[in-house]
């Protein structure tokens, strides 16, 4: 389909140059090739290395034979002179240089095309590609050029074509390309650009049909001139940062058939000036920030095929004319706030061509509209959240959609029950069916003989009390199956699931199974992500071996007892949890042949061993977390080059640490930049996030999803002693750090005060000498601290900070004092009659530390600082202004199947 393969090649375009023209019409006569011209391009042979699978095009080019009949060669017949180099997809390895023999002035004089296209070329692209001044096509996508984009490429007058996509060039679009008049086609897609469109791009106004400068970082407002680009057929700014509206100019597009702007920061209403584009097949604004009504004579765009405007904020009703456009094929609303009763307007007009419709998650209320049986042609259905207000909800509506493949109608607000049998004897072709949210009953003696073979069904939160079905039949096909949050005690028919070959993700979280881990389980030999947290397995851990591609394993809160096996649970795991159990003895140190590791959490064990230093060789450790078990011992200095999150609280570690002791724990020095892969991102893949526990200003917080930028230290309740290491002024990255409740003693290490991302900072019950050092003073986003039981003295630093914080940060000291301890106290005195008591959580001294920094939040921090973590991870006690802002930023869509 058209929307789900976003093509970033250029697209054949007719187009004549004069060479092509000559060579048709031309004496047959041919021209042997130039002696000087195949020198040049026998010297290119060697400036490169070209690698197998490819077959290799300049295997023919051999000294002494006419270089015009070389593969990849072309040549003007009347005068022999190479006019096109094709090296395209040759598995070509190295740089581009810019002494090439190729590029030298004059060697190959009447080159029109060179496609060096889908290669391994790194490097910058030479500026003295600009010499070759009789190019029209220039293609060097799909290679690893780097830096920017040279200026000279503006000296090559007559290109039409210019292709630079799927590199990694940097900088801003060169001003100079503005020079390219002749350009009809210019695609820059899938680089780190930056910066505004340039305004010299108007002067491409007069040939160019073709413009695609999707996934880049570009800014800035969409320039109205593109309004003026009368021949375009093709516009693609997807996945960049624009803002503003879409300009009104954008009317004046008549050729117009594809605009993709989704992935930016658009705002504004529904941009009506699209309705002049009577020739749009192809309309995507998804994931972007409009707003408003969707028009209601959006059937202007009468030949409309596909239509995606998910994930952005249009409320109102649904235009009953859009299913009126005899062409629409694909059509996703999802994610929006639309609201009123589904309406699909005059039922005769109902558009028979339409094969995916996704109106989920907006606010309609009501039934599923009877006229919704006249789309036969559907294959794909999202009705997810209908709120039918607690009706019943008659689903013999569908049955008429003989050709369904994929069915979401989760979270319906139904009374009634959904019957699975129903549906799986209907829906022959069913491959995907989402059911979660509502209740679902299904009879265990079935009738049909020929149960749609689905590959993922999620039943999760269904209220289902019974045996998990023996007539879902998993064998072969099933690929993820998610039956969590229900009451299910046990399986049917556990034979059945055993030949389940397939399987990939199998989540049974959150029921009510007992008994030992069904041996099953391990003969699923395809599985990746394993979830079987919170039920009540009991027994040892499985003693069978995990399917060998097993990436995720969570058993947390079980009734696991006994020790681990010292056998290796899987190579390419990447997360471990096995929490709250009852696990036993050491961890086994077969554990580092999982050298994918990333997050391992143990918390709330027995485990009984001294520090675990042999895990710093997993390069991947990103996550570790020890808290409440009967580790003990010292820590010896260790090398953690990725750990992000560490947390060995509840212990009963003990000794001293050397200065140095931070060192080499460079992924807290410093992190990733934005633009790295995985920047801002969650761990985890994309079906499965791991989920953490964490003391943070001074309550538990759950990070139901764990961002790559989150760095956390707890060492709190331990027995560690000696001075706390100054070289934890490294850790420059940390946004938490508890090291309360041992016995370190000494000075306040000074360096603390270059811990600038620290948010949450605990130091309370040790035996700390000294004064607070004045340099924390100037932690701007520290909003939370805890000073309280040391042996402090002197004056507590100033700054805002520490001016919001509760009077018992700093009580149970020897001497403090100081104009911004007077301050504290009364406010605190002051928060605590204003503010209600809604917290039972902690209830003596923790209670009015919690409502002292949420109240310091909202009320003194600078918005930027609070928002920093806080904003960016969403906690299991969710007040309202805890939105995730990464659900709308921009996140790579690559192979989607879903829309
Ligand atoms: C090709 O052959 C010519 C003469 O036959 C010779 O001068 C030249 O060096 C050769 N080139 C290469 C690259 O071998
Ligand atoms: C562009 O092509 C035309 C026709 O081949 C030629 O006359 C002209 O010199 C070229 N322009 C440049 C800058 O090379
Ligand atoms: C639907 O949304 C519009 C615009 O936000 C609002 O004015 C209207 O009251 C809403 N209608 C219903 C039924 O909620
Ligand atoms: C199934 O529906 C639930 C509830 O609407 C949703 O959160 C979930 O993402 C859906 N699952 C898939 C795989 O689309
Ligand atoms: C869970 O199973 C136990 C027995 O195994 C039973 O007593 C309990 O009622 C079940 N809980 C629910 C919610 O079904
Ligand atoms: C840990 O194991 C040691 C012996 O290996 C034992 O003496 C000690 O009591 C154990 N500690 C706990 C808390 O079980
Ligand atoms: C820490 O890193 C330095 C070099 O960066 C290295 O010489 C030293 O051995 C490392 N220390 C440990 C304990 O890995
Ligand atoms: C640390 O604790 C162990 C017991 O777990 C004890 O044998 C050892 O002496 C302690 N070390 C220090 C430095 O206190």
């Amino acid at each position: 389909m058209k929307g789900s393969v976003k093509s970033i090649s250029l697209i054949p375009i007719s187009f004549c140059f004069l060479f092509l023209f000559r060579d048709e019409f031309a004496v047959p006569a041919r021209h042997l090739c130039h002696p000087e011209q195949r020198e040049a391009i026998l010297e290119l042979k060697n400036e490169f290395q070209i690698q197998k699978p490819c077959f290799d095009r300049t295997v023919s080019w051999v000294n002494n034979s006419d270089c015009c009949s070389w593969d990849g060669i072309r040549c003007d017949a009347s005068f022999g002179d190479v006019i096109e180099l094709n090296l395209s997809g040759n598995c070509i390895y190295g740089q581009l240089n810019s002494k090439s023999s190729i590029l030298r002035f004059q060697s190959l004089p009447f080159l029109a095309t060179l496609d060096l296209s889908n290669n391994h070329f790194s490097g910058n692209v030479p500026s003295s590609l600009g010499n070759l001044s009789k190019l029209t096509t220039l293609d060097l996508s799909e290679n690893a050029f780097n830096g920017e984009i040279p200026s000279s490429l503006g000296n090559l007058y007559n290109l039409t074509i210019l292709n630079l996509s799927q590199n990694k060039l940097i900088g801003k679009i060169p001003s100079s390309l503005g020079n390219l008049s002749y350009l009809t086609a210019l695609t820059l897609c899938a680089n780190n650009l930056v910066g505004e469109i340039p305004y010299s791009l108007a002067n491409l106004s007069h040939h160019l049909t073709f413009l695609s400068i999707c996934e880049n970082s570009f800014s800035g407002e969409i320039p109205s001139f593109l309004g003026n680009f009368s021949h375009l057929t093709l516009l693609d700014l997807s996945a960049n940062n624009f803002v503003g509206e879409i300009p009104s100019s954008f009317g004046r597009l008549k050729h117009l058939t594809d605009l993709s702007a989704e992935e930016n920061e658009l705002s504004g209403n529904f941009p009506v000036t699209l309705l002049y584009l009577t020739k749009l097949l192809y309309l995507s604004l998804d994931d972007n920030q409009f707003t408003g009504m969707l028009p209601p004579n959006i059937s202007s765009l009468s030949n409309l095929e596909i239509f995606y405007i998910r994930g952005n904020a249009f409320t109102g009703t649904l235009p009953s004319s859009l299913f009126s456009i005899p062409s629409l094929t694909c059509v996703s609303l999802k994610y929006n706030q639309l609201n009123g009763t589904l309406e699909f307007g005059n039922v005769s007009l109902l558009s028979s061509e339409l094969v995916d419709l996704r109106l989920g998650n907006n606010n309609f209320v009501g039934s599923i509209p009877r006229s919704i049986s006249k789309l036969v042609n559907l294959r794909t259905l999202d009705l997810s959240h209908l709120n039918t207000q607690g009706s019943v909800v008659d689903l013999s509506i569908l049955w008429n959609l003989k050709s369904i493949e994929e069915l979401d109608i989760s979270d319906l607000n139904t009374a009634t029950a959904i019957d699975l049998n129903a549906i799986l004897s209907r829906f022959k072709s069913l491959d995907f069916l989402n059911l979660t949210g509502n209740h679902v009953t299904y009879e265990k003696r079935s009738s049909f003989s020929d149960p749609p073979l689905l590959r993922e069904l999620y039943l999760s939160g269904c209220g289902i009390t019974t045996e998990f079905p023996g007539f879902i039949r998993t064998q072969h096909n099933m690929w993820r199956l998610d039956i969590s949050n229900n009451k299910i005690k046990s399986f049917e028919s556990p034979k059945k699931l055993r030949q389940s070959s397939s399987l990939d993700y199998f989540s049974g979280a959150s029921n009510n199974f007992t008994g030992r881990i069904p041996s099953f389980i391990c003969e699923l030999r395809s599985l990746t992500v394993l979830d079987l947290s919170n039920n009540k397995f009991n027994g040892s851990f499985p003693l069978g071996k995990f399917s060998s591609v097993l990436q995720a394993l969570n058993l947390r809160q079980n009734r696991l007892s006994g020790r681990l096996p010292k056998k290796i649970i899987s190579r390419r795991l990447k997360s471990l949890d096995i929490g709250h159990n009852k696990l036993v003895e050491k961890l086994p140190t077969s554990l580092i042949n999982s050298s994918s590791l990333e997050v391992l959490n143990v918390e709330s064990n027995i485990f009984n061993d001294t520090f675990p230093s042999w895990l710093s060789s997993l390069p991947e450790l990103q996550v570790l977390v020890l808290r409440s078990n009967a580790f003990h011992g010292p820590i010896h200095q260790t090398r953690f080059s990725k750990l992000r999150i560490i947390d060995i609280s509840h212990n009963r570690f003990n000794g001293t640490s050397p200065s140095n002791f931070f060192l080499n724990w460079t992924a807290m020095h410093s992190i990733g930049k934005d633009g790295d892969q995985s920047y801002g991102q969650y761990m985890g893949t994309s079906y499965y996030s791991d989920s953490i526990v964490l003391m943070n200003k001074g309550i538990e917080m759950e990070l139901v999803r764990i961002l790559t930028i989150y760095t956390a230290l707890d060492f709190s309740e331990n027995e560690f002693e000696g001075v706390i290491p100054s070289s934890i002024g490294l850790l420059k990255e940390l946004h938490v750090l508890n090291l309360s409740g041992n016995a370190y003693t000494g000075h306040i290490p000074s360096s603390m005060g270059n811990l600038s991302s620290l948010e949450s900072l605990d130091l309370s019950k040790n035996k700390l000498t000294g004064e607070i050092p004045q340099e924390l003073g100037n932690l701007s986003y520290l909003s939370y601290m805890n000073f309280s039981h040391n042996q402090l003295v002197g004056l507590v630093p100033g700054g805002t900070q520490f001016r919001t914080q509760p009077c018992s940060s700093f009580k149970g000291n020897l001497g403090l004092y100081g104009p911004s301890l007077e301050e504290v106290c009364v406010d605190h005195i002051h928060g605590k009659t204003s503010q209600p008591s809604e917290m039972s959580k902690e209830e003596e001294d923790g209670q009015e530390e919690v409502i002292s920094w949420i109240a310091a939040a909202i009320g003194f921090i600078p918005g930027i600082a609070f928002g920093f973590t806080m904003g960016y991870i969403m906690v299991s006690y969710k007040p309202e202004w805890f939105i995730n802002p990464f659900g709308g930023t921009k996140r790579r869509r690559i192979s989607t199947t879903r829309r």
